[in-house]
């Protein structure tokens, strides 16, 4: 018979359904491993995160009481004046001005409300707060984010450093195609469009490390273009950039870190640089990495790099886009490196992420050495 399962709704299908929706619901609490830091719009650390959290729960509170309200009024119905055999025809209405009027007039009063805390939320995160600030530019690759400091001519990847309390000045770049830039905890999305240059700004009130990824589908491995936000205070950030300013730590001649040295100059400097690491013999062409990403990719003439400068990789947390965990202290043995994140990436790039640019085909030996020498750059 026709809608008999809603007529008579069945025990076992209801209890389905609810062990459904909170199989789904769970799913909104999971969390993410620590070395990703927290990935929730809802636990926010910052005012641009805070005001659109804000926004979020006035939204939220409001369909809440609407949807109540709306499906009591339902349920009421359905139940109590569902059509019964030998029941007559109910009473016919049409128009009901005083109705019609109130469930006009009270959802346009619904939506002024949102519209009125709507525009207090974008004058709220378009007023950039007067105070210290540094400046960012976060370069979108295919798929990986770069971060350069025009302020201390620095460049990493997959992380990116700030002190705390400080506004984060954000410029957005690509060269290739459009990606979105987005620390859940921090602040809301902004697009990284090739040729168009968007800025935002954003501010950490906690240290910690924030989870951040990449919110615009943007090819085969969208899903593997995370990063992080590392907050320090103001004493450890200036560490931080010191260190990163310096020349990379020249490995000790005849050692595996000079081995793995020389097996990088022949195989990974196409599209890699280490800053201040001249390997006897070779060119100074993979000498480089220090330069303004959104100058250097936008003019063919200079050198815009294909994957991550890696002077200090050592000290990253993320590697390969964010698609794998920097586990050093499982690569510090060179002849047990079976549980090695680098190893691992090193040995299979297109099995770990199909479609990225790294094709190399290195041997066991190769790779150690490189883990040594990758592992020695502090
Ligand atoms: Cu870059 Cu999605």
């Amino acid at each position: 018979m026709r809608n008999s399962l809603f007529r008579n709704p069945k025990p076992w299908l209801m209890l389905f359904t609810g062990v459904l929706f909170a199989f789904f619901l769970v799913g909104c609490g999971e969390d993410s491993p620590a070395a990703y830091g927290a990935h929730t719009t809802l636990t926010t650390s910052g005012p641009v995160a805070d005001s659109e959290r804000f926004l979020y729960y006035i939204i939220l509170i409001i369909a809440t009481v609407i949807f109540v309200i709306v499906e009591t009024v339902l349920i009421v119905s359905i139940i109590r004046f569902r059509s019964k055999p030998g029941m007559p025809n109910p009473r016919q209405n049409h128009g009901n001005l005083r109705v019609e009027v109130l469930w006009t007039v009270i959802p346009a009063l619904i939506l002024f409300v949102i519209l009125g805390v709507t525009i207090q939320g974008l004058f709220q995160v378009s007023t950039v707060p007067a105070g210290k600030s540094i400046t960012v530019e976060a370069v979108g690759h295919q798929w990986w984010w770069e971060f350069y400091y025009p302020e201390y001519n620095i460049t990493t990847a997959d992380s990116l450093h700030a002190p705390v309390n400080t506004v984060v000045n954000v410029k957005l770049y690509s060269n290739n195609v459009i990606h979105s830039f987005w620390i859940p905890a921090l602040t809301g999305k902004t697009d990284d469009i090739p040729g168009h240059n968007n800025t935002k700004w954003f501010e950490a009130n906690q240290t910690g490390v924030y989870y951040g990824e990449c919110a615009e589908f943007c090819g085969a491995q969208h899903a593997h273009m995370a990063f992080n936000a590392v907050i320090d205070t103001q004493d450890n950030f200036n560490t931080w950039v010191t260190t990163q300013q310096q020349a990379a730590v020249v490995p000790a001649p005849g050692s595996l870190e000079a081995q793995g040295a020389k097996i990088f100059g022949n195989a990974c400097t196409i599209c890699h640089g280490i800053v201040g690491h001249g390997v006897p013999g070779s060119d100074t062409k993979y000498i480089k990495g220090y330069d303004d990403p959104s100058v250097a990719c936008a003019d063919p003439n200079k050198a815009c790099l294909v994957g991550p400068n890696l002077t200090h990789f050592a000290q990253r947390n993320l590697i390969a886009g964010g698609v794998l965990i920097h586990n050093r202290d499982k690569c510090l043995n060179p002849d047990n490196l079976s549980d090695c994140n680098l190893a691992k990436w090193l040995a299979n790039p297109q099995g770990i992420k199909p479609g990225n640019d790294m094709n190399v085909n290195l041997s066991p030996s190769d790779i150690k050495a490189l883990v040594a020498y990758l592992e020695s750059l502090n």
